[in-house]
């Protein structure tokens, strides 16, 4: 039995992620990470992993917490099969007292750093072969959209340390990559969508559809289909990709 750890794990892309990863496969375990206890367990519930599952209720930031936790739960004894750093806030910055630049970089970008760095002894030390860090970042690491400057510096930063773990942990048979979306039809999603209407004074379907114009297929991504391409990741049917990232955004670009 071997685990994947999972941050941002109680909704959206973090529970479709774990559900596409837990389906079928009894021999995974999973850490669920998130700052809502109650979301954590409802994931633990509709995937059937309650026996097999740590609820993890941290702020991904927490390094403190992180550890006390894998410490009680004695997770040192554990084999490791991997890492998502998916969680993350998406808002608007601007500079002025109250500006929200420093939460975002602390949520998407130490986040992640943080997350995987107090993971990857016990990574490091697992025999389970090739194993995987996967960061879920956003069209917005290549995109730059007005307003959410934070974001995007964030999601690009991201890249940046996929790019030198990739070369970092190949020597112990660890893949890094990236998993780039563009919409994703998430709470996230919609929530961002609101917040555009009702600053331009549009109805919530306006807005969706003039955005959605410009994606090449007029249409947003499920969560399940970045959950499929997490999980080929993470399969036994590819241990050549590392270093890449990933971009699943209906034709917002063409790379
Ligand atoms: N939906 C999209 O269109 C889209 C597009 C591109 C990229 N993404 C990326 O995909 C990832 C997942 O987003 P989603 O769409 O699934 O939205 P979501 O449902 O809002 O999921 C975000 C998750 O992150 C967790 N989280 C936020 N801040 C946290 C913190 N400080 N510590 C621990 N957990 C934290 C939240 O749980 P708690 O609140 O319980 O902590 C939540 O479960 C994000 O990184 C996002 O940037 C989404």
């Amino acid at each position: 039995m071997s685990v994947i750890v999972i941050s941002g794990a109680g909704s959206g892309i973090g529970r479709a992620i774990v559900k596409d990863l837990s389906h079928g496969n009894k021999g995974r375990k999973f850490v669920l990470l998130g700052r809502n206890k109650d979301k954590l367990l409802q994931t633990a519930s509709e995937c059937k992993i309650e026996n097999r599952s740590w609820i993890f209720d941290s702020d991904t930031t927490d390094a403190h917490r992180i550890r006390e936790l894998i410490y009680q739960n004695k997770l040192e004894e554990e084999e490791y099969e991997g890492i998502i750093a998916n969680a993350g806030i998406i808002k608007k910055n601007n500079y002025n007292e109250d500006d929200i630049f420093e939460e975002v970089i602390r949520t998407n970008l130490k986040g992640p750093y943080i997350l995987v760095n107090e993971f990857l002894p016990l990574l490091k030390n697992s025999s389970e072969g090739y194993r995987s860090i996967v960061l879920i970042s956003s069209v917005l690491n290549r995109l730059g959209v007005s307003q959410i400057s934070a974001y995007s510096a964030s999601k690009s930063g991201q890249i940046g340390l996929m790019r030198s773990w990739a070369n970092e942990l190949a020597q112990y048979n660890i893949l890094v990559n990236a998993v780039s979306p563009g919409w994703v039809e998430t709470r996230m999603a919609i929530n961002t969508l609101e917040e555009i209407a009702e600053n331009q004074g549009l109805e919530y379907n306006q807005i969706k559809d003039q955005v959605l114009r410009e994606q090449m297929m007029h249409k947003m991504a499920l969560p399940e289909e970045v959950a499929a391409l997490v999980s080929f990741l993470f399969s036994k049917k590819q241990r050549s990709i590392t270093g890449q990232n990933l971009h699943i955004n209906n034709g917002a670009f063409m790379s």
